[in-house]
């Protein structure tokens, strides 16, 4: 496995596997690996005759007042994962290699990523999309994969992809959990023995919505309603934001009908903020219970 910090060796390196006609896969990350970043290794693997893995805690994705500073960081040990699952090479820029002066240009994708987690930080996906944006032009990956985890942030760069004609095929990978539901974060670790207990609540939450829609409840506010009665019921957690929103376009949903919607769910566990998200594919025929609930 070959480890790159600067960009220039990393494109030489790839253009003679290009050049022999070799697929490349792209998995993006901020390092600190877990079960969920592996699943998306495991399925490039699968799928692209080499695979480059980044790891770099992009700073312009954090507001000023995030975590930016206290993300956990283990560089050695992401190392020995990506080499014991046959990753090919590594791009583990510095951050004055990936931003050698300030950046004049940005990509935003609006209103995608303002609404939703980007109200709750600001300017957090236009990081995310400028930053990605940046890999794929380093990398030229014929695909990427990203997390369902992170479902808005899947839906910033596919639309980005489709707007801006980037010739890569982007792949979601369902999300790896914990015995107890909890969805796997690199964040995790920074939750103390409380608040890991308390975050499984959050599974909990989307599993009730989810049983709810999937039963024929065609109100989102019920669900929502229901969800956050759940949520509440933790007093350690802080609801930042939870919204029913069409799977496909985000948009808000005024009455759940053929189409598949998303729970999206953000909380606060002791000061450290977990995201997690579901779909699920509304029922064709309203059953008697739903018909019932929903009149
Ligand atoms: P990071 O949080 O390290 O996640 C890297 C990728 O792993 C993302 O696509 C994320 O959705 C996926 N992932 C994280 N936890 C997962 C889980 N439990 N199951 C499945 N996939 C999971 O997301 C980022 O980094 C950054 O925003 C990045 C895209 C690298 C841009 O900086």
């Amino acid at each position: 496995m070959q480890i790159f910090e600067q960009i220039a060796p990393l494109r030489t390196a790839l253009t003679s596997h290009r050049r022999a006609g070799e697929t490349i896969g792209l998995v993006p990350t901020m390092g600190y690996l877990h079960a969920g970043h592996m699943a998306l290794v495991k399925r490039a693997k699968a799928e692209c005759d080499r695979v480059v893995v980044s790891i770099f805690v992009n700073p312009t994705q954090f507001g000023p007042n995030e975590d930016f500073a206290a993300y956990p960081r283990d560089r050695d040990r992401d190392l020995a994962m990506l080499s014991a699952e046959g990753v090919d090479g590594v791009f583990a820029p510095t951050v004055e290699a990936m931003y050698p002066r300030p950046g004049a240009t940005t990509v935003s994708v609006e209103p995608l990523g303002d609404i939703l987690i980007g109200k709750v930080r600001p300017g957090h996906f236009q990081g995310v999309a400028t930053v990605v944006s940046k890999l794929f032009h380093i990398v030229q990956p014929d695909r990427a994969y990203f997390g369902e985890k992170d479902f808005q942030q899947l839906a910033v760069i596919r639309r980005m992809v489709a707007d801006l004609d980037m010739p890569v095929t982007i792949v979601g990978v369902p999300t790896v959990r914990e015995a107890d539901g909890l969805a796997m974060s690199s964040r995790n670790v920074r939750l103390d023995p409380g608040s890991r207990a308390a975050a499984s609540v959050l599974a909990r939450a989307l599993g009730a919505g989810e049983r709810q829609v999937a039963s024929g409840e065609r109100d989102p506010d019920a669900v929502v309603a229901a969800m956050r009665e759940i949520i509440s019921g933790e007093p350690r957690a802080e609801l930042r934001s939870l919204d029913l929103c069409d799977a496909e376009t985000l948009d808000a949903v005024e009455r759940i009908g053929e189409r598949p919607v998303v729970l999206l769910v953000t909380a606060a566990f002791g000061g450290v903020l977990l995201i997690d998200a579901r779909t699920v594919a509304p029922p064709t025929q309203p059953s008697a219970t739903g018909a019932a609930s929903a009149a």
